[in-house]
Order: C-alpha cells, then structure tokens, then sequence
C-alpha cells in the first residue's frame, strides 16, 4: 500500500472513496471541512440539522458520488465528542474507513486528519496513529483459510492542512511500519502450535533478521545447559520439541549518544498445555498465543531495524513448548536457575515465570542490559484484574516504570500499574528452596511479576503481563479477531523516544 500526503482541500482529493470524521455539536460548517460540505451541496449540513446525523461514535454515513467533490465516495464516521476523543478513536475512524474502503472494491482511501481545535491530541500523534491503524485494520488471521481476503488498498492519501506537512509525514510513515510490523506479531500469534515449535519460531526470527538489519542469535539446548539454564530447560521436559533462546540485536550506526543497552524479553511458550499440572481441556486450543510476549519482541524488533532508534536494543524470546510426558518436570521438583537461584516447582503451569527467569538473567548478565522490559502472557489473574482493556504493569524503577506507560499512551496502549510490594515476597517462599514457583491464589499477577523481579534486579526493568489484552475473540469494526500485537507499539516508542 502506498502512502501519501495531501495538503490539498479534501474537496479535490482524487480517491475512490474519503472518509471524514463527524464530530456530536459540532455543525460541520463551523468545522475545518465547511468548504468540503459546501462543495457537496451543504448535505451533511442538512443531515446534521435533521439530526439525521448527530456525529455519535459508532454512527456512519455512506454518499454516492458528490457532484462537485473529486473523490467519488464519501464516508461521514462519528468521532463522538470532541473533548473525549482520544487516539484509541483515532484508531477506531482509521480502521472502520480503511476495512469499508476495502469491503467496498475501492483501491484509494483519503483519510481527512484535520481535527476541531477543541480535539487535544499532538497532531503528529494523530498522524502516526491514523497510519498504524490503517494497517492493523487491513490484516487478517485467515491464512489457513480456502479463499483468504484478496482485496487491499493500493493508496492511502492522508488529508491534512498545509504547513507542518513534513513531519506529520514523518509520522505517518513510522505508523505504517509500526502497523505492518504488529500485523507480524499477530500473524506469529495466529499461527497454530503445530507449525510454530520454537525452532520454526526461530526461523522466522532468523528471517526478521535478514530482512531488517539485525544480528540474529539462537542458543540450543546444549548452550543453555552449558550456562546453567535449569529453570527455563525444566519446562523443556515433557516436550519432544527442542527450546531456542533467540536473540535479536539492533546497533545503531556510529556512536549513538547512549550507552544504555535495552533488552526487550517476551515469553515464548509455543504452546501451553500446563505440564503435568494440565489445564482443563475448555479454551485450551487458546494457549498457541502463549508466545504473545515473544511474537511482539519479534515484531518491534523488525520496526527498530527500519525505524533506527539512536540505542542498542536487543530482542531475547525464550521459545519453549509446555507438554506433559515421560520426561516432564514433576510438582515437587527443585530446579537451579543460572543466577544460582532454586525454584521448587509447585505447579508446572506457572511455567512462564520459570523461562523469564533464565532469560532475564541472560539478558542482564550475558548481553549487558542496562534496562529490560519483558512482555509475557503469564496469568490469567491479570485478566480478572483488568480485562481485556489495560496491559498489567509492574517493575523495580518507578522512574521506568513510568517511561513505559508513556510510551503506551502514545499509540493509545494502555498499561495500569499493579504494586510490587515486599510485602508479597513471603507468598513465594518455599521451604527447601530459595523460592516456589506459585505464590498462592491471592494476587496472582503481582506474586508472578515478583517472581520476576528476583531476576530482574537490580536494573532498571518492567514487566507487562499482557494475557488479557494479547488476544481477542471476536472482532470489531476495525480489527480482526484473534492475536492483538499488543505491545509492539509501546516498545517502539519507548526505544524511538529514548533519552
Ligand atoms: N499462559 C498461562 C496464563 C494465561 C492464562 C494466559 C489464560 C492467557 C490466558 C500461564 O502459563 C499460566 O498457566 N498461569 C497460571 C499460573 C498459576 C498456575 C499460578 C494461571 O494463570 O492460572
Ligand atoms: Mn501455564
Ligand atoms: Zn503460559
């Protein structure tokens, strides 16, 4: 799809079909496309005084073939109010006026971005997100399907005013790449276990590599043991499928102005079944997004290498399928964990915690990570907490903590901080080893990010539990059901906004 930018009035935009955003009490002749309406006959005027179309979020407005306007569609969304607009309804408009289009047989979408003053979003913002969200918009999980969506748009054409043209350019261009690069996240987290075993994940991963510019690493089961990786190699057990711990590296050219070295770790359970300590079968064909974590690491990772933030960065997935059998690690087990930590295992399900851990340590002692943030579908307790709506957040540095919220808050992801108190530390005590791998069935989120942080320190490091936002049943109007790529996009504008 190609993009382009047009400081044209929307009226002589030449595109199959434009799609303008509608906003409540905000009569479009007192609105930045005033002329745009003139142009048409003063319709949307008429159908706002009817009250016909009262600009409502949801609402939409299809017209055929304005006689004095270029484009030869017009699609009126309802953006709702102006003052509670925010970027997740930037996303909304974006995606519903791209999967219309496309639904439509149009090959050009104009996208009008020019806002009611009233609307408070830094245009540039608007602009990144518009992009992003046309892309996330056009994918679909149907790969597996006989006659999967042929259809694509070859142009999008931003509408804007003039003046500030080249960096909102800018940042519709980043969004694009941001969009594109989480459409490969989902696509990891949509394809079945069979055919993503850790070391295919590691092959796409090799292939990310090659295609974007990154170094690409992959320890096998022997290296791991020769670094002592007995948490992570314990989950191996029960599986015939071998582990990878796969390792991506972004180095900017010349001397970037940082020294920090940041670590994005995502866990990569291929598959989930819980191990010996088995999940009920309801919902389980769900746990092939079990390597959501990973996935999204594996996505921001082909952004960084186009995008070229001035920091190293570096990817670490530990792939890993969770099976029970003759060798599986049993409820009871110790197992030594490369810090030198022991972990008795109560339940073979909380394996997500037991993979982080080597990782985080590798990440922290083997690749010199000044900071990490990994991203895990580790408990289902973060979605009784908090839905599918906010990413659950914790970490050791309140500081960071912070820039990862921020990060988030610029592509409308949403992350809510949960306390990592010491106080929790005693859920997790065990009595022969130096920790238990389950700290009971009181906060479950928080005792598993504790967990963490005993590998995790002393840097500077956040986890996001993403097991309720990494995956979606049913679709909506402007995305496809199935894995989200939550995550993507928080990581990427934490790595481009570094200081
Ligand atoms: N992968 C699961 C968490 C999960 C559950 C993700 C539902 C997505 C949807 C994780 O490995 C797990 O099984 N966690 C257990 C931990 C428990 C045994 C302490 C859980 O949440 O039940
Ligand atoms: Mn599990
Ligand atoms: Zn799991």
């Amino acid at each position: 799809m190609e993009l382009t930018i047009s400081t044209q009035p929307p009226q002589s935009v030449p595109v199959d079909c434009l799609a303008l955003p509608l906003f409540e009490k905000q009569p479009i002749a007192d609105s930045p496309l005033a002329a745009l309406d003139d142009k048409m006959g003063g319709v949307i005027a008429e159908l706002q005084e009817t009250k016909e179309v009262k600009g409502k979020s949801g609402e939409s407005t299809y017209l055929f073939d304005p006689l004095w306007v270029e484009a030869h569609r017009i699609l009126a969304l309802g953006c709702g109010k102006t003052h509670k607009f925010t970027l997740r309804d930037v996303q909304t408009y974006a995606g519903k006026a791209a999967r219309h289009a496309r639904s439509k047989g149009h090959d050009s979408l104009g996208l009008v971005l020019s806002l009611p003053p009233e609307v408070d979003l830094e245009s540039t913002a608007v602009w990144r997100v518009a992009a992003e969200s046309v892309a996330l918009a056009l994918y679909e999980g149907d790969q597996y399907k006989e006659k999967p969506e042929e259809r694509s748009l070859d142009s999008l054409v931003l509408v804007g005013v003039e003046g500030e043209s080249a960096l909102l350019e800018e940042a519709a261009r980043q969004g694009l790449v941001i969009g594109t690069a989480a459409n490969i996240t989902r696509n990891l987290v949509n394809t079945p276990g069979n055919d993503l075993p850790p070391t295919v994940m590691a092959e796409r991963a090799e292939a990310i590599a090659m295609e974007y510019d990154l170094h690409f690493e992959a320890l096998d089961r022997e290296a791991m043991e020769e670094l002592g990786m007995g948490s992570l190699l314990g989950v191996t057990l029960g599986s015939h499928q071998e582990p990878r711990l796969i390792i991506l590296t972004y180095e900017p050219e010349g001397k970037p102005k940082s020294k920090d070295v940041l670590a994005l770790v995502g866990k990569g359970i291929t598959f989930d079944t819980g191990g010996i300590s088995l999940k009920p079968s309801k919902s389980m064909e769900k746990m092939k997004y079990d390597m959501a974590g990973g996935a999204a690491v594996l996505g921001a990772m082909a952004a960084i290498g186009q995008l070229k933030p001035d920091l190293k960065v570096m990817g670490v997935v530990p792939a890993v399928e969770n099976m029970p059998g003759g060798g599986a690690q049993r409820p009871g087990d110790v197992r030594k964990a490369a810090s030198g930590k022991t972990i008795e295992i109560i339940n073979t399900d909380a394996e997500g915690r037991l993979i982080l851990a080597d990782a985080l340590w590798y990440a922290r002692e083997q690749l010199d990570a000044t900071h990490m943030v990994d991203l895990a579908t580790l408990t289902g307790a973060v979605s009784i907490a908090l839905g599918n709506v906010f990413i659950g957040l914790m970490g050791n540095d309140q500081p960071f903590i912070e820039k990862v919220m921020a990060a988030g808050a610029r592509s409308g992801e949403r992350h809510w901080q949960l306390p990592l108190d010491d106080e929790y530390k005693k859920q997790l005590k065990s009595d022969i080893a130096d920790l238990k791998n389950v700290g009971g069935p009181k906060a479950g989120t928080i005792t598993a990010g504790y967990f963490l942080k005993e590998f995790a320190d002393p840097i500077p490091w956040a986890h996001m539990d993403i097991a309720g936002t990494g995956w979606m049943d049913s679709g909506k109007s402007h995305l496809a059901s199935g894995g989200t790529g939550v995550g993507v996009r928080t990581l990427v504008n934490l790595a481009m906004g570094w200081k």
